[in-house]
């Protein structure tokens, strides 16, 4: 099925032709959304941009367009206002048509992509023997959300969690174990990530003030790279007992990551950087092996380097990503690479994609995007810190949440004189508290920093997680109380929606819209968008509700209005699963 807004750009696009000749074929048609209800659904500003080239005035242009339009199917007769906008308003019987087509559908009217692509979508990716953070939680919640649209739409999704698991620090650290703590480089389990970021930051601080340390460390690093057995198997060590934290926030989360860390690409390193000098993009820099960037300069206006292979012959963070990319395009096959990372990492991607793009690795034919976002940050606007200063560990923070969800429940539960089974209270505390966090988050425009609140974020008012699992449990309250299976609606042959109440019609109007919703997200990656639509949907099902009666609504009437609710849930459930949120039935 086509979304409304295709048909409109289909229908508009053959009027151009046949109003202004063939010279129009493939001339943007400009139909948007009205920027206000009091203009209609949709509008189009193609008249005020082809004046120059018809050389006409703009309400000349319109009308002859309108003239040409046919859309009597879709909306009322079209009108002109202002310099020469079109105005359109879609008309009910369409609008029944549709919502009786996409009830059958368990798609909602979101069709599948035509060509489906291969996609990789980089997120999470923390870093070993370090805390993940919430840097890392917004990375991984914003990725999943990609992931999950992407799913939906039909393309072959690789999600990669791009772990930092190797470089330097492992030499330090296994150095620092072995005089400090030597069962953790041969017993499993010896330690737990608490212990290991601790002895991580005892082993930098010495690193940072003993010569001899820093020597022993370096020459751990050259044994981990040359393979040496003992070594080895203290960084695996390490790794799986950071890996095994991880997955206790992942399995939380709800989220699946494939692990492809920084150490698989390590054998592919040298060659990254012999080829570069083959292609003689390679300079040498105070001793580093750099490519010397088009359009970034320092102070003096001079090209930055991006250094590929230190001075002492490392390889570093934009080596393995030159190698990955390579790796992803050749080996995976991408069509599409997606990084999501903090916002500060921004320059590191443009200098990355840039160079390999140079090399000719990366071609016209892939996608390569980075997705920034920005800071978490406390109630007080600075760096998100626990009472005592410390980073947010976010098995704590998850925690709270759902020990703050489990609260605010008990008092609504007291304040309604309901009782409920402990079994009931831990589960919807659960629910409540994840979609919390996540929906905060990517409600948020990714690009600017986020307050991380719990008060606003369990509020049962406002753009929130609760309240639209509250809009979904009410219209699951509608089918207890009426005795109505959602289920058997769709059997029923003489089911048909009928729209003549204001708010059913907007109603309507919006549950037609998830389609152009997902297709701009899958384009923009900017989840906030179905977010506002999802809440968008539960104000104006809420709007509906309490003008228009449903159970107590007369035959037809009543079974329109119950296919209108089940709808507005089926498309809550269907919208907050893409979100990576499940709904509830009751809470
Ligand atoms: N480990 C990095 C960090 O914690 C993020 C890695 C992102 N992915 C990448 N391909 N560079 O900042």
């Amino acid at each position: 099925m086509n979304s409304t807004i295709e048909l409109l750009k289909t229908r508009f696009e053959q009027a151009l032709v046949a109003a202004f000749g063939e010279e129009l074929a493939g001339c943007d048609p400009m139909v948007v959304l009205a920027s206000n209800p009091k203009f209609g659904d949709y509008q189009s500003n193609v008249a005020m941009s082809l004046t120059k080239q018809l050389k006409q005035k703009p309400r000349d242009i319109a009308q002859t367009l309108v003239d040409s339009l046919e859309i009597a199917d879709l909306c009322a007769p079209p009108e002109i206002a202002g310099p020469g906008f079109i105005n359109l308003t879609l008309q009910p019987a369409y609008l029944e048509a549709q919502l009786n087509t996409i009830y059958i559908d368990a798609r909602l009217g979101v069709a599948p992509v035509k060509k489906p692509q291969r996609a990789i979508v980089d997120f999470s990716s923390p870093n070993i023997a370090k805390e993940m953070h919430v840097g890392h939680l917004r990375s991984t919640i914003i990725g999943d959300c990609i992931a999950r649209i992407l799913e939906f739409r039909g393309h072959e999704v690789l999600r990669l969690n791009h772990v930092g698991d190797w470089g330097t620090q492992f030499g330090m650290l296994i150095s620092y174990l072995q005089e400090a703590y030597p069962q953790a480089l041969t017993t499993a389990d010896a330690l737990d990530l608490g212990d290991l970021v601790t002895f991580y930051k005892q082993a930098k601080h010495r690193f940072d003030a003993d010569e001899a340390f820093k020597e022993t460390s370096r020459a751990r690093v050259v044994q981990l790279q040359a393979g040496a057995e003992d070594t080895r198997r203290a960084w695996q060590l390490l790794c799986d007992q950071s890996r095994r934290e991880f997955q206790v926030i992942y399995d939380r989360l709800g989220v699946q990551l494939t692990e492809r860390g920084e150490s698989f690409y390590n054998p592919l390193l040298p060659a990254v950087v012999a080829d570069l000098h083959q292609l003689g993009l390679l300079q040498e820099d105070a001793g580093a092996q750099c490519v010397f960037l088009e359009g970034f300069t320092n102070k003096a206006g001079d090209p930055l380097p991006l250094i590929v292979q230190k001075s002492d012959g490392g390889y570093n963070y934009a080596t393995t990503d030159l190698a990955a990319l390579r790796y992803r395009i050749g080996q995976d096959g991408a069509d599409r690479i997606i990084y999501v990372t903090d916002a500060g990492q921004a320059a590191h991607f443009a200098q990355v994609f840039q160079v390999a793009k140079r090399a000719g690795w990366l071609t016209e034919q892939v996608e390569v995007v980075h997705v920034p976002f920005g800071l978490v940050q406390g109630e007080d606007g600075k760096k998100l810190k626990t009472r005592s200063g410390e980073t947010v560990r976010l098995r704590d923070l998850l925690d709270e949440a759902i020990a703050r969800a489990g609260a605010d429940l008990e008092s609504r539960l007291g304040a309604e004189d309901r009782t409920e089974t402990e079994e009931f209270k831990a589960q919807v505390a659960k629910v409540v508290g994840m979609s919390a966090v996540k929906y905060a988050d990517l409600s948020q425009n990714r690009t600017s920093n986020y307050i991380f609140s719990y008060d606003k974020m369990l509020s049962l008012q406002g753009n929130t997680a609760p309240y639209l699992l509250y809009a979904y449990v009410r219209i699951q309250g509608i089918s207890r109380k009426g005795e109505i299976d959602f289920s058997q609606l769709g059997e029923d042959r003489n089911r048909e929606v009928i729209l003549s109440e204001p708010t059913e019609l907007v109603l309507a109007k919006h549950l037609l819209q998830l389609s152009e919703v997902i297709l701009a997200v899958e384009a923009d990656l900017m989840p906030n968008r179905l977010c506002q639509y999802l809440f968008e949907l539960s104000q104006k099902f809420n709007q509906f509700y309490d003008r228009c009666p449903v159970l107590k609504a007369a035959d037809r009437e009543r079974t329109s209005r119950l296919l209108l609710c089940d709808l507005t849930a089926r498309t809550l459930k269907l919208g907050l699963s893409l979100l990576g949120i499940s709904v509830l039935e009751r809470m």
